[in-house]
Formats: structure tokens, C-alpha cells, sequence
């Protein structure tokens, strides 16, 4: 199929003279016009299957009728002002919402932000004040944001630390548990979690456990390629943090606001962290990013150490009581996870008969399908990913990859069967035309991914 794109053709020229290039990651040229539930239309009015929801940003589907009813009619009231300075009450709404849907049976408070990047800088400045010690373990292909604080957590890509130095010091990164590209070639059955050893070592040798504040974890590495932990890796690590005093923090910008059929993803795990750090999906889309933390933690910080003017706004709020609504009277963290679990059925069935699959995880609707030049050496496949994905887009379905190789398959929580269905086919028939070498190398100026 080839798309009509020639108005998309020319806003992207015309952005290109004018954005900064440090804020992109092309894969097509799609303008974006408008969107309803899982689908979106471009400006030439092409219509897609949308399985990336804006990065995971808009769970419950895109301009839901709910949540653009609350916004219309907060907007007519008030449009902002700052929380700094007064009150207003869908903020302490949402703060008793968020409260009682993250894990941790203990009293909490919560400050709120506009992104999850700045919330995961409050998380270091909590810490940090809370424990009295500075040191800050992250991992290695974690993606925490793009302000400095959480720009020095993330370990992810050259291009977003290097000519920027020097960054957040004393954070230390440790390798992330990858079981499918384990580096200590140990298979599920003979696994000892030599991979937290390393940790164990560092804090006997080098990094003394006693000046580590915090560690901070996704429960679903995400732009690492969607890795899921072992869940005795995440509990064991947990426990090393209260045996060390180390607070136990998470981020779920990501995988939180039911992705992974649970609110959020760490109670795949069992285990209850300190700090939680959400954003993306929380206001559907609107920008707004929330610390939830032990309230003893919150109160260590004095005003205004974690302030901006328009943090919570209003009408962020109600697109955030609208968003959690919908996810509870439509039963989406259910849909989350029985949708899921056929996605990954699906792409294992095709695992089957394509050796170029390599690995299919994840959970609820966060997957990954790892794709592999041999499945032996495991190589990435990043040219595989880049032409299927554009190829995809041609065929009305928005698919990305990252980690050089993995397709994301994140899409709205209210896809219906039938649009996954459609989606999976075209992604299936986008396979077969790379093992034909029926796409193009000219597609790979294009889609660059990350
Ligand atoms: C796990 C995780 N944390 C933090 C962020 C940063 O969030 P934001 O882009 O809203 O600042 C992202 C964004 O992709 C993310 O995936």
C-alpha cells in the first residue's frame, strides 16, 4: 500500500528548519491530526492502528470522551493557578486517588510535576535528604528522563550524556537482570542471581552500602527492550535495600497507570518500594508526573526544595480523576492482561516460524519482540526492526523499536481484539516482506529508531 503523505511531507520539512534535532527519534514521517481510542489519523487523513500510545502515554486511548469533558469543563473555570501559593481540590482528589491505588499499605504523600523526568529528580533530592546519603544506584540501559537528575540516572545512549557534562554526581549503575542475554550464560533452571552479585560485590569492595541512599528500578526495563526482572532478582534486591537501609524506589512512568494489568508494575513483583515515580499515562496524555512516597520521606524536604509554578495544574487533575475512572469502571487492568497474553501467544506462534524472533516478553500490553540475526549469537537485528516497522506504517500501524531491536508493542488499553488482531496480521505480513527483501534499503534513512 502506498499512503498519500505529501501535507505530512511538508510540515515535516518545515519542522525540520525549525526543532532543535536533540529532541527526536524519527521512524516516519507521520503528521498527526487527530485520534480516537486506539486509532490515529495524519494530516492527509491515513488512519493507523496505534500500538506505541504516544510512548505509553495515553493507556486509555486517545481524546477519551471522559477525560475531554473534564478538560473542557475545568478550562472553563480556571486554567491555572499555581498550587505554590493557594489550593485547589482536584489536586488533593487526585493526591487520596494515587494514595490509595499504589502499592504499600503505609501512610503516603505525594508531590506532583509536570513530567516524569522532573519527578525522578525529586526522587534523588528525597533521598538524598531523607537518608543523609548521596550515593544513587540506577542500571545500566534504564531511561529516567531528560532533566539532568534523571539524564545522570539513565545509562542508555551516548548521544543523551555526552557534551553535557558533568552530571549528577554519585550515581552508580549496575547491569540490569536480562535473562535472555544473560551475561553469565546461565539458563532459568541454573540461575543464582549471579547478576546481583555484582552489586554484592561492589558493596564489599568499592561502594560502601552505608552511603547509598537509594536504588531506583523499572519494573519493566522499558527502552532497554522491555526486559522483565526475575521476580526473585527484584525481591532479593529489595531485601538488600532494607538490610542496608537503601530506600526501594520505582519508576513506572511507564509501565504504571495499568500497563501491565496491574496499576502499576512493580505489584507484578510483590514487593512495596518507598518512592514510586509516575507519570506519562497518568493525565492521559496532558503533563503531569506524580512522587508517591512514605510520608516520612516526604517531610524531609523544606519548601520550596521541589516546587514548580505549574506543577498539578487543574486541568492536568481532572484529566487524571477522568483517566482513573475509565481504567476502573472499564475493567482495563482485566483487558490489560487477558489482551496481553494473547499479543504474546500471537507473536509466539510467529516465533515459531520465523527464526528472527528471538524472544517475546512482557507483561499485560508491554511487550517486546526481540529480534535476532542468529538465534545462537542473538545478534540485533536493527535493520530487520527498522524496515518492518516502516513497513507497518505503510500498512496503517504504528510500531516502533528500540534497544536497536525490539519491537515495542505498547498500544491503548482499549484496543479491541478485532484492531490487535489487524495490527498483529500486518506486522506478520511486514515480517514476510523482510525475509523476501521486499523493503526497500532507502526505508532505513527514514526510520532510525534508537
Ligand atoms: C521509565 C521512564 N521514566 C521516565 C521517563 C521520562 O518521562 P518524561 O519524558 O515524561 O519526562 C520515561 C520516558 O520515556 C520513561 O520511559
Amino acid at each position: 500500500m502506498t499512503l498519500n503523505i505529501e501535507y505530512c511531507k511538508n510540515i515535516v520539512s518545515q519542522d525540520s528548519e525549525l526543532i532543535g534535532a536533540a529532541c527526536r527519534v524519527p521512524y516516519y514521517p507521520l503528521v498527526i491530526k487527530s485520534g480516537k481510542g486506539a486509532l490515529i489519523k495524519d494530516v492527509d487523513g491515513n488512519e493507523y492502528i496505534d500500538m506505541l500510545s504516544s510512548a505509553a502515554a495515553t493507556n486509555i486511548g486517545h481524546s477519551h470522551p471522559k477525560v475531554v469533558e473534564a478538560i473542557v469543563q475545568q478550562a472553563k473555570e480556571i486554567i491555572h493557578y499555581t498550587p505554590v501559593y493557594t489550593y485547589h481540590e482536584s489536586l488533593v482528589k487526585l493526591a487520596k486517588e494515587l494514595v490509595e491505588i499504589t502499592p504499600g499499605n503505609f501512610k503516603k504523600k505525594v508531590i506532583f510535576g509536570l513530567a516524569g523526568s522532573d519527578s525522578n529528580d525529586g526522587m534523588i533530592k528525597l533521598s538524598r535528604a531523607y537518608t543523609g546519603r548521596s550515593k544513587i544506584i540506577s542500571f545500566v540501559g534504564a531511561y529516567h528522563g531528560s532533566t539532568y537528575g534523571s539524564i545522570s540516572l539513565s545509562a542508555i545512549s551516548l548521544n543523551m550524556r555526552r557534551k553535557i557534562g558533568p552530571l549528577v554526581p554519585d550515581i552508580h549503575h549496575i547491569n540490569y537482570p536480562h535473562c535472555y542475554r544473560c551475561k553469565f550464560g546461565k539458563k532459568k533452571e541454573n540461575c543464582n542471581l549471579e547478576c546481583l552479585k555484582e552489586l554484592e560485590d561492589q558493596f564489599k569492595n568499592y561502594l560502601p552500602p552505608e552511603e547509598v541512599a537509594a536504588v531506583i528500578m523499572e519494573p519493566i526495563e522499558g527502552d532497554n527492550g522491555l526486559i522483565v526482572p526475575p521476580l526473585k532478582y527484584v525481591k532479593k534486591l529489595y531485601n538488600l535495600c532494607r538490610e542496608n537501609g537503601i530506600l526501594f524506589a520505582v519508576d513506572e512512568v511507564q509501565q504504571g497507570f495499568g500497563r501491565t494489568g496491574k496499576w502499576f508494575g512493580i505489584e507484578n513483583f510483590g514487593v512495596e518500594p518507598d518512592i514510586i515515580v509516575i507519570g506519562k499515562s497518568i493525565a492521559s496524555g496532558m503533563p503531569l508526573s506524580a512522587i508517591v512516597a512514605r510520608k516520612e520521606i516526604m517531610e524531609v524536604l523544606e519548601p520550596p526544595a521541589h516546587a514548580f509554578t505549574t506543577m498539578a495544574n487543574p486541568i492536568c487533575c481532572q484529566a487524571a480523576l477522568a483517566t482513573i475512572n475509565v481504567i476502573k469502571e472499564d475493567n482495563l487492568l482485566e483487558h490489560s492482561k487477558n489482551l496481553g497474553e494473547y499479543v504474546k501467544q500471537r507473536f509466539n506462534t510467529m516465533k515459531d516460524k520465523y527464526p528472527l524472533i528471538g524472544d517475546v516478553r512482557g507483561i499485560g500490553l508491554s511487550i517486546g519482540v526481540d529480534l535476532v540475526k542468529d538465534r545462537n549469537t542473538k545478534e540485533r537485528a536493527k535493520e530487520a526492526a527498522a524496515k518492518i516497522c516502516y513497513s507497518c506504517w505503510e500498512k496503517g500501524v504504528l510500531l516502533t523499536f528500540f534497544a536497536n531491536n525490539v519491537l515495542r508493542v505498547q498500544p491503548p488499553l482499549v484496543i479491541t481484539k478485532d484492531q490487535i488482531d489487524k495490527a498483529l496480521d500486518a506486522i506478520e505480513s511486514s515480517i514476510k516482506e523482510y525475509l523476501n527483501g521486499d523493503i526497500p534499503d532507502e526505508v532505513l534513512k527514514i526510520a532510525k529508531g534508537w
